[in-house]
């Protein structure tokens, strides 16, 4: 196994270990003879000195991901960056970060001691996307946060790891459009985020994207062990640009909206 393959089979194996549903999604589409090929793969994290989204991108820059473009989601106080690979056949890296300075002093206090309690040189640590979550929270502390900021509550609770794979539609041989995958897993009983509409996006926007909800597990707390949602999975169509190549950016209304898969059911 190469280094790239070792990295990626990480993030899977910690990924399908919080998201049983993401065996279940590749089971389904493994029984009509499809290859799974990943359109990107997600992270998320504190905007904090050393273990913000340029922490989180060391591992994979050190084996040829490159950034491409940057966003920012206003209204979630989050900005991101996508990272892609020469080897097209590689996912591309997608990783957010909260800009805590923009959150109500109780909450940015709460993230710092969090953050305060990793031992030295965590954010350089090589297994950092995939090192989980190393600190003391208790139910209560989720909770405050979930009335902040559901990205922030997440974080909390589940730390360094993947938050999504992404399935390339475009690379399946039996579906022919999105509509017909999320009917297919509709009918499969997978819940969908309808959030804005099951389909973010439009080929006018040159990629179409949807998710399933991220399905509740039970997630141990300083206190007591409770359901909570925990990740998802996606599905992402691209279409050409003129010059007959694929649009491999990220359209930021979609993504405000994807973001929301994993909030908590009131
Ligand atoms: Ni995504």
């Amino acid at each position: 196994m190469t280094d790239v393959e070792a990295l990626l089979d990480a993030l899977w194996r910690d990924y399908t270990a919080t998201t049983p549903q993401a065996a279940r999604v590749h089971a389904l589409l493994a029984a009509r003879g499809e290859q799974i090929v990943n359109d990107h793969v997600a992270l998320r994290t504190f905007g904090v000195p050393g273990l913000g989204l340029a922490a989180l991108a060391a591992p994979f820059e050190r084996l040829g991901w490159t950034p491409r473009g940057d966003y920012r989601f206003d209204d979630k106080h989050l900005v991101a960056r996508y990272w892609a690979h020469a080897d097209a056949q590689l996912p591309k890296v997608f990783i957010s970060e909260l800009v805590i300075e923009e959150l109500p002093a109780a909450a940015q206090a709460t993230i710092r001691d969090l953050v305060a309690q990793l031992p030295a040189g965590f954010g350089a640590r090589a297994d950092l996307p995939y090192a989980g979550r190393a600190w003391r929270v208790d139910h209560a502390t989720y909770r405050a946060l979930l009335d902040v900021s559901e990205y922030a509550a997440w974080v909390a609770a589940f730390g360094f790891r993947v938050n999504h794979f992404t399935v390339d539609v475009n690379r399946l041989t039996t579906v022919a459009s999105l509509v017909e995958l999320d009917d297919l897993l509709r009918a499969a009983g997978f819940a969908l985020n309808e959030s804005g509409g099951a389909i973010k996006g439009s080929p006018r926007d040159l990629l179409e994207q949807s998710s399933t909800r991220a399905e509740e597990i039970d997630v141990t707390f300083a206190d007591t062990t409770a359901r909570i949602p925990s990740c998802y999975y996606e599905f992402a169509r691209r279409y050409a640009l003129p010059d007959g190549s694929l649009f491999e950016g990220f359209v930021p209304a979609s993504a405000d909206k994807i973001f929301e898969s994993t909030d908590v059911r009131r």
